[in-house]
């Protein structure tokens, strides 16, 4: 089966891995040219994930029979809905359905209008009128840009944004850029991703995983895409419980239906809430309408079922709630991203990989925004690669993961306290005292 892939980061070669090893031939788009992406695709297209007609117009002679849309900037574009066009039903989300992560404001009266839990107090403001009111009786508030912007549209007070003023300042420039800005209540807990699969009507949930969004080790610098993540062997985090599971799941499959009602059309691809377990409960920080990067890491490399049946039941509109197995183990994924990531990225680097001796460390390697020319293989602005470690436990994992990183070389860094004991302590006891 011909399966177009969008996309060129670690997410997308760990998708189509998995994607190749059962079975399906492989039409990959990509900017950057990704190595371990090219080595599995039968033909690669370069261009931009948002270059869209190009990308259809590459694809529909090819008798390709589902895309796989990895990143969200094509799905705002609407690539799916361009795609069924030519005949190619997609693994993701029409543009109307992916307001779930393209429109903060989308998701937040949705939950609402449904009367589904996990909201927290909020206001939509499309001018700055009655922004600093809010948000001095909310006290400590999240201002979350409305659009898409690439990781930077979400600032929190007493982490980003230090007064009122520097909120209102903020809030102010979201409205210019995107004509609205959503102001809500900030949740204090701990935050976990369940990443789920849907064909529109049947929910299925995965292996709970926690990113680490800041650069530095001990959650300390600027923000990032995500410098890696971790995942237990009985499916929840050590400081979660099965309700907390359930209760996000609860949400999820409440948010597909509403979906459905709201939109006249069946959302059929990935649902990745981040959730917020806190005192009251777990309550929604936001969907993605793709799959969490580096946490799909976590969790397809485990995934024992066919991805490409799961895939295809999912476009043909027959997934069943027992489709997919994952094994009983941890993962830790670290990032490997080139010098000043987070501020100002040094790109252009040569890095070097062993990738034998990291498989030989019981790792998997997944190549990001990298770049193969000239015999060599270069660095760019975002995250470089991910390593990721598989064992009965999560500090197994950690191990392996950080024996692989001995294998990789270059102007880089990455963050060694993800998965170690002692961190993973540190939010057992944080989350503990939260729920006392
Ligand atoms: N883990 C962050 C993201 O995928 O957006």
């Amino acid at each position: 089966m011909r399966v177009l892939i969008v996309g060129g980061g670690a997410r997308e070669h760990c998708i189509a891995r998995k994607l190749k090893e059962d079975g399906a031939e492989l039409y990959t788009s990509m900017n950057n040219l990704n190595p371990g992406l090219a080595r599995l695709s039968t033909e690669v297209l370069r261009v931009s994930d948002t270059e869209i007609s190009s990308i259809v117009e590459w694809s529909k002679n090819k008798d390709i029979k589902m895309a796989v849309i990895g990143p969200e900037a094509p799905l705002g574009k609407g690539i799916v809905d361009e795609l069924v066009k030519v005949g190619i039903p997609s693994v993701g989300p029409s543009k109307t359905c992916a307001r779930l992560e393209t429109s903060k404001s989308f998701t937040r009266n949705l939950l609402e209008k449904y009367n589904i839990p996990g909201n927290p107090e909020f206001r939509v403001f499309t001018s700055p009128d009655g922004i600093r009111e809010f948000l001095e009786q909310l006290g400590e508030y999240v201002i979350k840009d409305e659009g898409l912007a690439g990781g930077k549209g979400v600032k929190l007070s007493g982490e980003h944004l230090a007064t009122v003023d520097e909120g209102v300042e903020f809030a102010t420039s979201c409205i210019k850029k995107s004509g609205a800005v959503v102001v809500e209540e900030k949740f204090v807990g701990e935050e976990f991703s369940l990443q789920c699969i849907t064909d529109g009507i049947t929910v299925i949930g995965t292996p709970l995983a926690q990113d680490h969004k800041r650069a530095f080790e001990g959650d300390t610098g600027p923000n990032t895409g995500g410098m890696g993540s971790y995942s237990d062997s009985n499916q929840l985090l050590p400081f979660l419980t099965q309700a907390d599971y359930d209760a996000a799941m609860d949400i999820t499959r409440k948010v597909c239906k509403a979906l459905h009602d709201e939109c006249g059309q069946l959302y059929r691809g990935i649902m990745y809430g981040g959730f917020i377990a806190t005192r009251k409960g777990v309550r929604l920080v936001e969907y993605n309408a793709r799959f969490g990067d580096p946490e799909v890491m976590n969790v397809i490399p485990l995934l024992e079922s066919s991805l490409l049946d799961i895939f295809k039941a999912v476009i043909e509109g027959n997934l069943e709630p027992g489709m997919a197995r994952f094994s009983n183990k941890a993962t830790v994924c670290k990032y490997v991203v080139p010098k000043g990531y987070g501020v100002k990225s040094e790109a252009g680097h040569p890095l070097h990989v062993n990738e034998k001796a990291i498989e030989e460390a019981g790792a998997r390697l997944y190549y990001a925004a990298v770049d193969q020319r000239d015999g060599g293989l270069y660095t760019g602005t975002s995250r470089a690669l991910g390593v990721v470690g598989i064992g009965d436990t999560i500090s197994e994992a950690e191990q392996k993961a950080e024996r692989a990183l001995a294998h990789v070389k270059g102007h880089v860094f990455m963050r060694h306290d993800i998965g170690t004991a002692e961190a993973i302590e540190k939010k057992i006891e944080r989350m503990k005292r939260i729920r006392a």
